[in-house]
Parts: C-alpha cells; sequence; structure tokens
C-alpha cells in the first residue's frame, strides 16, 4: 500500500496541475504559508461557502448574516484578550536554526504513542483473523497497555503544563521524551518563549498621526461588535444567530501541510446568542447540527470524531472539535466553542456602551451567553479534495485519477464534447451548454480524443459528461456519462436538465439536513 504521505504529496501536486490551488506568488517562488485558489479551487470554495452559508441562513429563520471589515478599532483586540493572550509558545533547534511551536512537537509524541499502539492492534488483527477481540487483547496484550500508561502520563504533564502556562515546563517535558528536531536530528532547544500571532499594520499617513491596527485573527469579533446593531435593527429575539465568512490572519510559526495551516486563510463562523443557562444545551444541539452538515457530504461517519479540549481558551466554558481522517491524520476542521459571556462583556466594559438584551418574557434584562460554531473554509476545501482523490485502476488495466467531488460542490457539473470538430457537432454542442448554462455550470470541450476529455473532467471531478455525435444530429439524443461509475446511457437533449439538475444543485444537499 502506498504510503500517506506520498499520497499527501500527489494531492497537493494535482491541485497546482488542475487549477485548484497554487502558491502566492509562484514566479517568485512562494510566500510561506499563502496559497492562490486558481479557476477550479475557486468554484469548489464558492460552493463549500454557499453549502455552508445556505444552511445557517436560509434554514434557520433566526440566523442572519454580516460582512464586517477586517480593519477594526484596536482596542477591540485588547478587550477580546488577543493583544494579551493570542500566544503560541515557541521553541528554536539551536543547530538547525529552525522555530517550532512547543506544544505541537509534544501532540505530535502523543500521536506516536497513538500510532504504536493502532499498528499493533492491526498487526493482530491480521495474525488472530476471525477469531480476534479487540477489546481483549488492548486489555491484555502488554505492549499495547505499556504505551497507552506512556501516552496517558505524557497526556497529563502536558495538559497540566498547558493549562498552568508552564513554558518552563514544556521544554522538560521535549527533553524528557527525548524529542528531536527533524532537520539536525539534535536536542539542542533554546527556552520555550511566547509569541504573539497577530499581524500589525499602521492606518493614517503621517508617522504621529498614525496608529497601530491589526489584520483580524479571528472573524468572530466583527460579529460580537455587531451584535447590537444587528439585534436592534433586525428586532431579533433570543436565541438568534448571526453569521460571517471571511478572511482571518494569523502570523503561524509552523507553516506545514499545505493549506491546512496558512497565514492568510478564510473563516465561516456563527455565533448564537442566547439566554444565560441555557448555554450547554445549545452546545450540545450545535454539536450534533455542525456533524450532521459534515455527514450529509458522504464521506462515512468513520472519519469524524469529536475532540474535546484540554485546555479551554480564556473565554469558554466548553469547546469541541470536530475532526476529520487527512492523509496525516485526523485533523481539526472545525472549533465549537460555548464563549460563555465574555465578549458582550469585555466589549461592554471596554467602549462603555451597555451591550444586554431587554428579555420581554421575564422583564430582565442581561448579557446573552453565545455558542459559536467556527471552520476554515481552507481546511474544509482539503478535507473534501483529500476524501475525494482517488487513482484507480480500471479493468483495462490502465490507471485514472478522479476526484469523487461530491456533485453540489463540484467546480464543473456538465461537460459538453463535440465527437469531432465537423458536421455541425460544435454548434449542436453549444446550443446545449447555451440552454443549461443559467441552471449550473457548464464546460465545452473539443480538443483531443474523446478518452483524453474524460480523464480531464474526472481529474476536476466533473460529475457529468455528455457527447454530441452522429446520431444527435439525426434524433436529439446525447450519451451521459457518469463519472463515477463510467457508464454511459442514451437521453433526449430535453431531458439533461431533469437528469441532471438535482443531483448537482445545493437543494438536494440541504434537504438532508433538515
Ligand atoms: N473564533 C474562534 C476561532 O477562531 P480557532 O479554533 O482558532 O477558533 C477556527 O479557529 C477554525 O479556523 C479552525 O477549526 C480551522 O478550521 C480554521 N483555522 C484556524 N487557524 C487556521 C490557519 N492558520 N490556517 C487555516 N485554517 C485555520
Amino acid at each position: 500500500m502506498e504510503r500517506q504521505e506520498d499520497v499527501f504529496k500527489k494531492i497537493v501536486a494535482h491541485c497546482k496541475e488542475y487549477g485548484f490551488v497554487f502558491p502566492s506568488s509562484d514566479i517568485y517562488d512562494g510566500l510561506g504559508a499563502v496559497y492562490d485558489y486558481g479557476q477550479n479551487g475557486v468554484e469548489l470554495k464558492n460552493n463549500i461557502k454557499q453549502y455552508w452559508w445556505q444552511s445557517m441562513v436560509l434554514l434557520h429563520e433566526n440566523i442572519v448574516g454580516i460582512d464586517a471589515a477586517i480593519f477594526m478599532h484596536p482596542t477591540v483586540w485588547k478587550a477580546s484578550g488577543h493583544v494579551d493572550a493570542f500566544n503560541d509558545p515557541l521553541i528554536d533547534n539551536k543547530d538547525s536554526k529552525k522555530r517550532y511551536r512547543a506544544d505541537v512537537l509534544i501532540e505530535d509524541q502523543i500521536a506516536k504513542y497513538a500510532d504504536h499502539i493502532e499498528k499493533d492492534v492491526e498487526k493482530a488483527r491480521k495474525r488472530f483473523g476471525d477469531s480476534f477481540d479487540e477489546a481483549q487483547y488492548r486489555k491484555t496484550s502488554a505492549r499495547v497497555i505499556e504505551a497507552q500508561q506512556k501516552m496517558d502520563a505524557l497526556h497529563e504533564r502536558y495538559s497540566k503544563a498547558l493549562n498552568a502556562n508552564d513554558l518552563a515546563e514544556l521544554r522538560q517535558i521535549i527533553i524528557d521524551e527525548e524529542i528531536a528536531c527533524p532537520i539536525s536530528g539534535t536536542r539542542n532547544w533554546t527556552e520555550v518563549r511566547q509569541f504573539n500571532l497577530m499581524f500589525q499594520t499602521e492606518v493614517g499617513s503621517t508617522a504621529e498621526g498614525a496608529s497601530r491596527i491589526y489584520l483580524r485573527p479571528e472573524t468572530a469579533q466583527g460579529i460580537f461588535v455587531n451584535y447590537l446593531n444587528v439585534q436592534k435593527t433586525g428586532r431579533m429575539k433570543l436565541p438568534f444567530g448571526i453569521a460571517q465568512i471571511g478572511k482571518a490572519f494569523r502570523n503561524e510559526i509552523v507553516a506545514r501541510q499545505f493549506i491546512f495551516r496558512m497565514r492568510e486563510f478564510e473563516q465561516m463562523e456563527m455565533q448564537y446568542f442566547v439566554k444565560p443557562g441555557t448555554e450547554l444545551e445549545w452546545f450540545a444541539t450545535w454539536k450534533k447540527t455542525r456533524m450532521a452538515w459534515h455527514q450529509a457530504l458522504g464521506f462515512g461517519a468513520e472519519n469524524y470524531r469529536f475532540h474535546d479540549h484540554d485546555k479551554l481558551a480564556h473565554y469558554a466554558n466548553a469547546a469541541t472539535d470536530i475532526e476529520f481522517r487527512m492523509p496525516f491524520g485526523f485533523k481539526e476542521v472545525e472549533g465549537i466553542h460555548s464563549r460563555t459571556n465574555f465578549d458582550l462583556s469585555q466589549h461592554s466594559k471596554y467602549s462603555g456602551k451597555k451591550i444586554e438584551y431587554f428579555d420581554p418574557e421575564t422583564g430582565e434584562s442581561y448579557t446573552p451567553f453565545v455558542i459559536e460554531t467556527s471552520i476554515g473554509v481552507d481546511r474544509m476545501f482539503l478535507s473534501v479534495i483529500c476524501h475525494s482523490y482517488e487513482e484507480q485502476r480500471l479493468p483495462d488495466g490502465q490507471t485514472r485519477v478522479v476526484l469523487h467531488l461530491p456533485a453540489a460542490l463540484a467546480p464543473v457539473k456538465l461537460a459538453v464534447f463535440p465527437l469531432t470538430k465537423k458536421d455541425g457537432m460544435p454548434e449542436k454542442a453549444r446550443s446545449i451548454i447555451e440552454e443549461l448554462r443559467f441552471h449550473f455550470n457548464c464546460k465545452y470541450e473539443e480538443k483531443d480524443q474523446i478518452g483524453k476529455r474524460y480523464r480531464r473532467m474526472d481529474a476536476i471531478g466533473c460529475p457529468y459528461c455528455v457527447t454530441v455525435d452522429q446520431q444527435t444530429l439525426e434524433d436529439d439524443t446525447v450519451t451521459l456519462r457518469d463519472r463515477d461509475t463510467m457508464e454511459q446511457q442514451r437521453v433526449p437533449i430535453s431531458g439533461l436538465r431533469g437528469i441532471i439538475e438535482d443531483k448537482v444543485s445545493l437543494t438536494s444537499l440541504l434537504k438532508k439536513l433538515i
């Protein structure tokens, strides 16, 4: 079996070759952890955003959207805690001069123990065959027990150090675990230091008149500072939500895994304002709702899991991640946080404005509590691409690379090919597109043999291809080819829209959510 790292490298290369994702400023050899979306990538990304937006704003009458500016008053970030506490613990290797996140080094070590255990269990499963009792094996195998104990002890020590912000102890864990720099191979580490992740810039033209502002590290604060505006102008009653999609910026220390960890990325965040005391019920509801949104894509429930946080952020009283099985392991795609009334109270304190809700039912005024759902567009994009990518061996011995994208997310829904460039076939093919392009994204292709054209469409995940041939000119029928089964059927041109639209529209996906 091919190694997952090799598969991932191929996916990255595929994204570039087929116009999904390019390194930023490519002709200048790129810029670390910054990427551009190409002609197919932008369509897929827009479809992901539409799926999210419509599931929030269209399907919930008490959720509305906004689009706040990236630049915000600098006091916002003082109030939110980002100026003082939005830090990552950094450590440098003195030999390679490479910089790492101390917490990531330790988490990778924990993952290694987990990996050992899983490999051991898999080996035993093969050895014992049908009679294998996994639970019994995990309880009795000396090797598994030892690795599990080491992992649990490390996990506990790490959580304690993280919660206490004990940087010396984080370093000591790295030393005790004999974690080496992957570049130099040495364990010659500096102290651990805190590093603020916000980018700074200045507004104003003169040095004296300029003031320091930040590029927002999350979109959520744009929602909090608009809570009163939206609640009043929309006459919103609790519980209600505000949704937003937009860019966020973080000066990430460890830039790796392609678009998984970027310095400029996009978030889709929704803040749900609720009555104090009801927040944990809403937290549970949103966990379920968001998991259902992911699973409606049909990637298999076994590829998702919740990961409850060991260390709660300064604003949260409960938090979990939705993790997806990427080629490099289960990784966070979305965070769901119960943020209490921390943000609204802080903004009230720093702005001097009363930020409350008057409850007409009880006659009381109070600061609402907030449940947040926060998902990275780029991570979602990566999970969709990774799961969809397949190098498929065909019965005739050839291979094809196909993206099994959910049809509603695919950049192009239908490709139309004239079999040859003569006898009026190109004109007929174009007339089909002219009719259907109002309903979904169509592409015309006449270059190369039909087989090659199919392969190109498979590689960008186009769910349907239509070929116009001699018979089309006689009876107005075409062959319709399905990307996944590669089966072809002869259908009348007049029936194409009916067959395709239902499968490729977002509506069918959204209907799975209710
Ligand atoms: N408002 C809460 C918040 O920003 P977060 O867990 O820091 O929470 C939420 O981020 C989501 O944003 C993550 O689950 C991830 O999908 C995405 N994200 C965060 N940092 C990212 C980065 N450097 N590159 C790409 N996506 C990122």
